[in-house]
């Protein structure tokens, strides 16, 4: 049985490494490293760390802040979290920070993550949150597609205990961690320009009473400030014979 509602503030990385409970044993893997983040926080604490990425650019990048952290227990490489280049039942912890949402096949990649877990190993993912009201999560969507295409779906928590559960694995803990977004940092970081960016502004000018209600968006006159939104953060078991 899980907590169903165990909301938090501060870093989603943070709440990541209490979930994990990494332990002085754990073989661990980071799926979509980006640039290692996760990978680099564990390293420490754990015998060994392989981090993966389907961007060489990342993995390249996640390899170069290893090496000046003068870290020696991580292995980083190119590799498509929906097609795993290990053996079965190889880690004991497998993590995933704030990617799913771009999985073109989720159901594929939580599946890897059941199939490289052994026995008793623990998949911690912590990505971005549809709420649960059709029309938020709708606005959610269309705001995350816009701003970056690469964006694949940001799931709801019912969605998610269907994708982890209809993998085999069992949740054990979810929490959710409230992010507040610089709305100009938000869409750089996306990449939206020029119209792109505009129709952005725009769509959140006249986002409905409940959008600004829930996401929290922030004004003054024309100008978005900001506005928060929720990463899910999820601990699962492969479960023993
Ligand atoms: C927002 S970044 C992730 C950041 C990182 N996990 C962290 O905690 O900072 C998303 C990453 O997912 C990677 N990615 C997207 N699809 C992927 C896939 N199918 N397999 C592996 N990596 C993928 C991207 O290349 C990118 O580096």
């Amino acid at each position: 049985m899980y907590a169903v509602s165990e909301h938090r503030t501060g870093s989603d990385l943070e709440a990541l490494i209490e979930f994990a409970q990494p332990v002085s044993e754990d073989v661990v893997l980071d799926v979509a490293t980006g640039a290692g983040h996760v990978a680099l926080a564990l390293a420490p604490l754990v015998p060994s760390v392989v981090a993966v990425d389907l961007a060489t650019g990342m993995v390249d990048k996640a390899r170069e802040r290893g090496a000046e952290a003068g870290v020696s227990n991580l292995e980083c490489r190119v590799a498509d979290a929906e097609r795993l280049p290990f053996e079965d039942e190889s880690f004991d912890l497998v993590t995933c920070r704030i990617a799913p949402h771009h999985f073109v096949d989720i159901d594929a990649a939580i599946a890897e993550v059941a199939r490289v877990l052994r026995p008793g190993g623990r998949y911690v993912v912590v990505d971005s949150m549809s709420p649960d009201d059709p029309g938020l999560d709708a606005f959610l969507d269309a705001v995350e597609r816009r701003r970056d295409p690469t964006h694949v779906r940001s799931y709801r928590r019912d969605e998610w205990m269907q994708l982890i559960g209809g993998a085999g694995l069992v949740v054990e803990r979810v929490g959710s961690v409230r992010k507040s977004r610089s709305f100009e940092f938000w869409l750089e970081r996306g990449g939206a320009q020029g119209a792109d960016a505009e129709e952005l502004r725009e769509m959140f000018r006249s986002a409905s009473a409940a959008a600004k209600e829930y996401f929290e968006i922030v004004t003054d006159g024309d100008v978005i400030e900001s506005f928060s939104d929720d990463q899910i953060v999820i601990r699962a078991t492969s479960p023993r014979p």
